[in-house]
């Protein structure tokens, strides 16, 4: 499936629902007592379920403290956004935040020096109060970016030097706001295209490239490193862990580094399925991303159980048009798929102990090479706020409470005790 075929660009905006509820019937969370960074504990969270025995839950972000941070994907799109079930799940299970949509290009600078900084804000002081680590996500993608970027005078296609001012000073001047609050930034997203040429590159027909050329990439990895001397810098793209396009991706990252981009790891976003699940490659490319000097991070995890997985977007036209970009801005349209993909109904006990499988040999993976891996991100943590709503991707369900995934991941670490 490829971007360029799409004549409707449109948003996607994270949240779905959120559920108002601070209890949900039966259901009830005790926090655990937190303990001093130095002596890491696993807290616990108890969740009694009508009918059912209580349930310890095991917080991820403890048991992998030792390995890589453990995070997630939202925004404070209103300073409520989430229910203390919620916030709940957030503070015991993750330790690291990725904005979801606030620090995307078309949000952060709808029009060229309109800046919009109130939810990104917010992430930032709800990161600090909580002593979680932040990473800024994205600063230059094809998709949620203003179109003004790329347009000149009368409607033309603007000129290389505009286009690189342009990005120079959007780059330096997020990067340098969030100076010193952020651990590192997805400089580029996406850049390589899905259809197969593994013999190049294969960059995406992006207007980035179309207006600077395969340069900007470079450009834009300098113009981050100016901005702040001691964030990371990482290149973030799905489905680049196998095939052609990890080819491509070889090929991309060894040209970025001997034009001298700064470039710390890179991030394979990990948009998979019950049905795409691809465990033999990705432990391949993670080794192969090392051989390179890079870290490696999983940046967007999510595991469908039904219909379409992976990144690419969503063909179809949107059931109803998006109201403005995220956060009320207004900007191009790609619409991301924010719907199934495919059959929808409830997990079944079966479908929810495969996904919990599943998980666990990619979380069998990632401790194969913890010595490279820095970071694992699951894109979101409930499945009806997932951009993947309908497809149960993550690991609590619609009304907060742990799938068998949780347990099984949890289990790959205590096993290694045993
Ligand atoms: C991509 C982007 C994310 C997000 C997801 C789906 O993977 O990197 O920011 O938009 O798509 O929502």
């Amino acid at each position: 499936m490829s971007y360029k075929n799409l004549s409707v660009r449109s948003v996607v905006n994270a949240a779905v629902h959120t559920l108002a509820a601070t209890s949900v019937a039966g259901v009830v969370f005790v926090s655990g007592c937190s303990s001093p960074a130095s002596t890491p504990r696993v807290k616990s969270a108890v969740q009694v379920s009508t009918g059912q025995p209580a349930q310890r839950i095991p917080a991820l972000k403890d048991l992998y403290a030792k390995d890589y941070l453990l995070g997630t994907a939202f925004d404070f799109r209103t300073p409520q956004e989430f229910s203390p079930a919620e916030l709940e799940i957030i503070k015991t299970q993750f330790n690291t935040i990725t904005p979801e949509n606030s620090m995307k290009p078309g949000s952060l600078q709808p029009a060229e020096g309109q800046w919009n900084w109130a939810v990104a804000d917010r992430l930032v002081e709800f990161c600090e109060s909580n002593k979680m680590t932040l990473i800024g996500h994205t600063l230059v993608w094809h998709a949620q970016t203003g179109a003004w970027m790329f347009e000149g005078e009368n409607g033309q296609p603007v000129k290389r030097e505009v286009a690189i001012e342009r990005l120079r000073k959007h780059i330096h001047t997020v990067v340098g706001r969030y100076k010193g609050k952020i651990k590192g930034w997805d400089v580029v997203n996406e850049a390589i295209a899905d259809s197969r040429n593994g013999s190049t590159e294969n960059l995406r027909n992006s207007p980035w490239l179309r207006v600077i050329g395969p340069d900007y990439l470079t450009l834009a990895f300098k113009f981050a490193r100016e901005a702040d001397p001691n964030v990371e810098l990482y290149y973030n793209d799905y489905n680049i862990e196998g095939g052609d396009k990890h080819k491509s991706s070889l090929l991309l990252l060894k040209r970025l580094i001997a034009e001298g981009a700064p470039i710390t790891g890179v991030g394979i976003q990990g948009h998979w399925s019950l049905t795409h699940k691809p465990f033999e490659e990705l432990d391949q490319a993670i080794q192969n991303y090392k051989a390179l000097g890079l870290k490696v991070m999983i940046t967007e995890l999510d595991v469908t159980i039904q219909g379409q997985g992976g990144g690419q977007l969503d063909q179809r036209p949107a059931t109803r048009p998006a109201a403005g970009g995220p956060n009320g801005t207004t900007q191009p349209t790609t619409r991301r798929a924010r719907r199934p993909m495919g059959p929808s109904g409830p997990a079944t006990p079966a479908q929810l102990q495969e996904q919990a499988e599943v998980y666990k040999r990619f979380f069998e993976i990632f401790q194969k090479h913890k010595d490279v891996i820095e970071r694992v991100t699951f894109w979101g943590f409930k499945d009806s706020r997932s951009w993947r709503q309908g497809q149960h991707p993550l690991l609590f369900n619609d009304n907060d409470q742990a799938k068998p995934a949780l347990f099984s991941i949890a289990e790959v670490k205590k096993s290694e005790g045993r």
